[in-house]
């Protein structure tokens, strides 16, 4: 055989590799039941590890950025706002073609402390609040305006009893800081879709809560598109039972539910749910599988992913977004939380960024569910 007609062979047999591979993502076998996303960090926006952004561009429709888009790392001053970081962030997603979520505009954590207080240090007046939150919401939305799919407006406004968390926001503006702001981001961008975002929404009390917070933003007149379920879950908690529950509740409402920032960490919890001021002490007995996990382990750990994805398949119809928090178990934050220094393995990518075996599954499990819109 000639070198030339051995070349192409090669090249043939190579090139159908990759388009085979290219076929089998996630995302692929997703498309049209839900968007799959995933957490960007600066480094891999940057393409300081190439082979992460990569990873980000193949194997997600669906961006949203871990940090640069929060009120302190963008808005750190009242004159002043950071703009490098968010404004590579949307290029890259927009490069990748990917959706770009915007997250978040109104938590009352990564916030400057500068936002609730005049310059002798006491809480503003509600107008004030009222004003500088318009300010911050009409100049970032207004800056993406077209260009970011759908923002967190509000993140973590209650406790898991269903109470208002009692933070400077409400305390100042009571909860209608929540209709103001969703209010705001519609005039800063009236074709953007509108989120509210929170943890532990499969807990009964908080569920309810937040349906209820719904209905009032619908009857005052306010877009709301989506309850974001950030879903950090563990290996028995929430129960497929109350996460379905949680589901049905929020279609009802009429609105449709993103799983806004799925892990699911593989070791044991001192407590659930994801109240980032929340830490405990290290400890070994905490922290099992620094020399790898037992195959046992994974087992269940890999049923538990693909019982919760199953759900999200069976209810497509109103899980609109599926989004990761972190594309590999190195760059996950549940190695610092809520205790420092572990070794957890909560994504779907290993630290060596390969996929774990869980993800053919998916893989074939999502092409079997069809299209409920
Ligand atoms: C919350 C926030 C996220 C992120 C995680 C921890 O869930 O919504 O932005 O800070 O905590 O990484």
């Amino acid at each position: 055989m000639k070198i030339k007609t051995i070349t192409a062979i090669i090249a043939i047999i190579f090139m159908s590799n990759i388009s085979a591979m290219a076929q089998k993502t996630i995302a692929k076998a997703t498309k049209g039941k839900f968007l799959f996303g995933v957490a960007v960090n600066m480094q891999q926006v940057n393409g300081n590890n190439p082979i992460e952004s990569e990873l980000i561009a193949r194997e997600f429709n669906s961006i949203v950025a871990e940090n640069c888009m929060k009120p302190q790392p963008i808005h750190p001053q009242e004159d002043k706002y950071n703009w490098e970081d968010a404004d590579k962030f949307v290029a890259f997603g927009e490069k990748n073609k990917q959706a770009v979520i915007g997250h978040c505009l109104m938590w009352h954590s990564q916030i400057g402390r500068w936002f609730f207080v005049d310059e002798e240090g006491k809480d503003v007046s509600p107008e004030v609040l009222k004003e500088r939150m318009r300010q911050h919401i009409y100049t970032v939305v207004g800056r993406y305006k077209g260009r970011v799919k759908g923002w967190d407006v509000v993140n973590e406004a209650f406790e898991d009893d269903g109470s208002y968390r009692n933070s400077k926001f409400y305390r100042i503006l009571g909860k209608d800081f929540i209709k103001y702001a969703f209010q705001f981001a519609h005039e800063a961008d009236p074709d953007a879709e509108l989120y509210y975002n929170d943890y532990n929404v499969e807990t009964p009390a908080k569920c309810d809560a937040i349906v209820e917070l719904v209905k009032e933003l619908k009857a005052a007149g306010c877009r709301i598109d989506a309850v974001g379920s950030q879903g950090h879950m563990h290996m028995d908690d929430p129960t497929l039972e109350a996460t379905e529950t949680s589901l049905m509740k929020l279609k009802a409402a009429g609105v449709k539910v993103h799983i806004t920032e799925w892990d699911i960490s593989i070791l044991p919890s001192p407590y659930s749910g994801a109240n980032i001021s929340t830490r405990f002490t290290y400890s070994k007995e905490m922290d099992p599988y620094r020399e790898g996990v037992p195959d046992s382990v994974q087992q269940e750990w890999n049923k538990r992913v693909l019982d919760m994805f199953e759900l999200f398949l069976k209810h497509n119809d109103v899980v609109d977004r599926v989004t990761l928090w972190a594309l590999n178990d190195s760059t996950s934050w549940l190695n610092n939380f809520p205790i420092r220094g572990r070794k957890d393995y909560p994504v779907l990518f290993d630290r060596n960024n390969q996929p774990k075996s869980v993800v053919a599954d998916m893989i074939m499990m999502a092409k079997k569910y069809k299209k409920k819109r």
